[in-house]
């Protein structure tokens, strides 16, 4: 089958199609023919580890010090048809069209096919969205799933007053619909172009962070959620009402420490975003979906062929929401 692998951290072309053995499903596992997949920022940074410094340790030391070894095809999500099962497989058959994120611990989704345990490690499968295209689905698990985690983790309620800082990505824009899926007054912060994409998904208020600085405005709000981790600390805390929430999902150390000292010294709470994806939840989003409550918002599409020009593309910051990448099979 023809896979993008991974061969080495660096720039885009590191990512190179190539021939590879298709997998074959062991007894709990399911064999998924990819349709769909996805390049979010996560992967870039990856494939880079060009992001947080922090990250760079554990991610070397997972996946390969110096080249990656343990993990040598990217992607984290999917939609695809499920071809053949393992025989202690129960949750689904040959046939079925499903969503998915893999997980951290087993990555592979730019290829036509990955082998995925019912229950994958660290991840979530389900059935598909009936009124999703496989583009559309695929775009879902990753960003959906932290965004539903990270707003549950707020215990956001209806009529409170949600800031989403880099509302405009992955995370983001399903952030902005959830949180008004919840009954929240939202605002979202991200550059010039993204904010009619914004509104368009249901966000009351937008701010442009090249013209204005949120924490400056005078505003207070009960749950504010920095996907990018670059609103500033002190500035977030000001713009917080008592009793408040501050959820960093990209935490440094430094971050880390004030936030846990604020925590326990006053009404205002930090947290930090850590992802655990729950099969339930992806059946919450399925759900939301066919009701008509959560959409995707695809920028551009690419064909594995092409996965380095999404790659930087995603890395010019201009992606608004998902760049997703169509899996074709001969
Ligand atoms: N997606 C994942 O796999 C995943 C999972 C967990 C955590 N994370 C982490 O979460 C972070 C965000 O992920 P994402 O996938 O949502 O990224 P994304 O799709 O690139 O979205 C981030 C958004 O933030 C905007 N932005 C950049 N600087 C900003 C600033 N100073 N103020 C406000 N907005 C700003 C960007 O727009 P402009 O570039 O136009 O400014 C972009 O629209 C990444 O660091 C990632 O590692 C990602």
């Amino acid at each position: 089958m023809k896979a993008v692998v991974w061969t080495a951290y660096g720039s885009p072309d590191v990512l190179q199609l190539q021939e590879v053995e298709k997998p074959v499903p062991g007894s709990d596992e399911v064999l998924i023919r990819i349709d769909a997949t996805t390049v979010p920022l996560g992967d870039c940074e990856m494939r880079s580890l060009n992001g947080a410094r922090w990250y760079t340790f554990p991610v070397r030391a997972y996946v390969g010090l110096l080249k990656p070894q343990r993990i040598t095809i990217l992607g984290m999500e999917l939609a695809g048809e499920i071809e053949s099962v393992g025989k202690d497989v129960t949750r689904f058959k040959a046939g079925d069209q499903v969503f998915a994120q893999t997980g951290f611990v087993q990555t592979g989704t730019y290829a036509e096919y990955i082998a995925l345990p019912e229950q994958p490690e660290g991840g979530a499968m389900a059935i598909k969205p009936a009124n999703m295209t496989d583009e559309e689905a695929a775009a879902v698990p990753v960003g959906g799933l932290e965004a539903l985690h990270f707003l549950r983790q707020a215990n956001i309620r209806s009529g409170q007053k949600v800031l989403i800082n880099g509302a405009g990505g992955t995370i983001g824009t399903f952030a902005v619909q959830l949180a008004k899926y919840f009954g929240a007054e939202v605002t979202g912060v991200d550059s010039t172009e993204k904010l009619n994409m914004l509104h368009s998904i249901g966000a009351d208020h937008v701010i442009d962070y090249t013209q204005e600085d949120f924490t400056r405005s005078g505003e207070t709000y009960d749950f504010i959620l920095d996907v990018i981790s670059k609103s500033s600390f002190s500035g977030s805390l000001r713009s917080l009402k008592p009793n408040g929430c501050y959820l960093i999902a990209n935490a440094g150390l430094s971050q880390r420490i004030r936030g846990r000292w604020t925590s326990m010294n006053g009404s205002k709470k930090v947290i930090f975003g850590t992802t655990s994806p729950k099969t339930e939840d992806l059946v919450f989003l399925k759900e939301l979906i066919e009701a008509g409550k959560l959409k995707t918002v695809i920028d551009r599409r690419y064909s594995l062929e092409q996965i380095a020009d999404a790659h930087r593309y995603v890395e010019t910051g201009r992606k608004k929401g998902h760049v997703v990448i169509t899996v074709a099979h001969d």
